[in-house]
């Protein structure tokens, strides 16, 4: 595996591995790398014949309060785990040289990304629109794998392929969970055991989402409520939102219609620690 840092010299290689005919799969990351980014590799391998992963812990999707300083960067053993993963190339730039003096441009998204984690987080998808299009036209990729569990970024990504003509197909990975439900987070290393194990009423609402609307109760607005009932009744635990809506627009649905496919998104506080999960749910 080749580590590189300058992003000239990786817009060279892809070109060169392009002019070879070869496919390249992209897995962009902010390091700390744990089972989901793992499984997204693995995504990528099947269809590409190269993996680039990328490993940027990219300041203009933080907020000033947030935790930009303190996300943990682990990144010799982030290498050594992308090795063993058979990853081809491993593109990990300082902030520098993807943000020098000077920089002016951004990429925004508007009404996908407004909502939920957007209305929580201003600024946080325009963030991450620059950074996933800059890394596009560094690596070059001809696929590019992101994960359900940012199901909200999934969607801004697909926006903003499909809007700005990008070739590029993008493959979405399914959320790996730890053995409680929690789905595997790199901010999971923030919550103590406690926090953790309250953690699991994420995955514990999503459960009910779907044994309520297989029961036939199609008020979605009602099973939000006692979801959030259920949140904030556990110990340690406050809701932030949870809402069911279009997969495509992200515009919150109140009433399902049967045979159509919705996503719940849940967002909540266990302890200081601010978690986000989601599940697709069928009518
Ligand atoms: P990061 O949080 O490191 O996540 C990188 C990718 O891994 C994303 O596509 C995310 O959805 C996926 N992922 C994280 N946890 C997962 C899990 N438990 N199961 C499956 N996939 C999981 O998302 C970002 O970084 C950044 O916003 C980025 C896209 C890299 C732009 O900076």
């Amino acid at each position: 595996m080749q580590i590189i840092t300058e992003p000239g010299q990786m817009q060279t290689i892809a070109e060169k591995l392009r002019l070879n005919r070869q496919c390249i799969g992209v897995v962009m990351t902010m390091g700390a790398l744990h089972e989901g980014h793992l499984s997204l590799v693995k995504l990528a391998q099947k269809t590409a014949g190269i993996v680039i992963l990328t490993i940027f812990v990219n300041p203009s999707q933080f907020a000033e309060h947030e935790d930009l300083h303190k996300y943990p960067r682990p990144f010799e053993n982030d290498a050594a785990l992308a090795k063993a993963a058979g990853v081809d190339f491993l593109f990990a730039p300082e902030a520098e040289s993807i943000y020098p003096e000077n920089y002016q441009t951004t990429v925004t998204c508007s009404a996908v990304a407004k909502r939920f984690e957007g209305e929580m987080r201003p600024d946080h998808f325009k963030g991450v629109a620059t950074i996933v299009t800059k890394l596009f036209n560094i690596t070059k990729p001809h696929i590019a794998v992101f994960g359900e569990k940012d199901a909200q970024q999934l969607a801004v990504i697909r926006r903003l392929v499909e809007d700005l003509n990008m070739p590029i197909k993008i493959v979405e990975a399914p959320i790996v969970r730890e053995k409680n439900g929690l789905a595997v987070s790199s901010r999971n290393i923030y919550l103590s055991i406690q926090e953790r194990d309250a953690a699991a009423i994420l995955y514990k609402g999503i459960c009910h989402a779907k044994m309520r609307v297989a029961e036939e109760d199609n008020n979605l607005q009602n099973i939000a409520q006692e979801i959030e009932e259920m949140i904030n009744a556990t110990p340690g635990c406050r809701s932030d939102y949870v809402s069911f809506v279009d997969e495509t627009r992200f515009e919150p649905v109140e009433t399902a219609e049967k045979g159509r496919e919705y996503r719940l998104l849940l967002a909540m506080y266990s302890g200081t620690v601010r978690l986000i999960d989601n599940g697709k749910i069928r009518a």
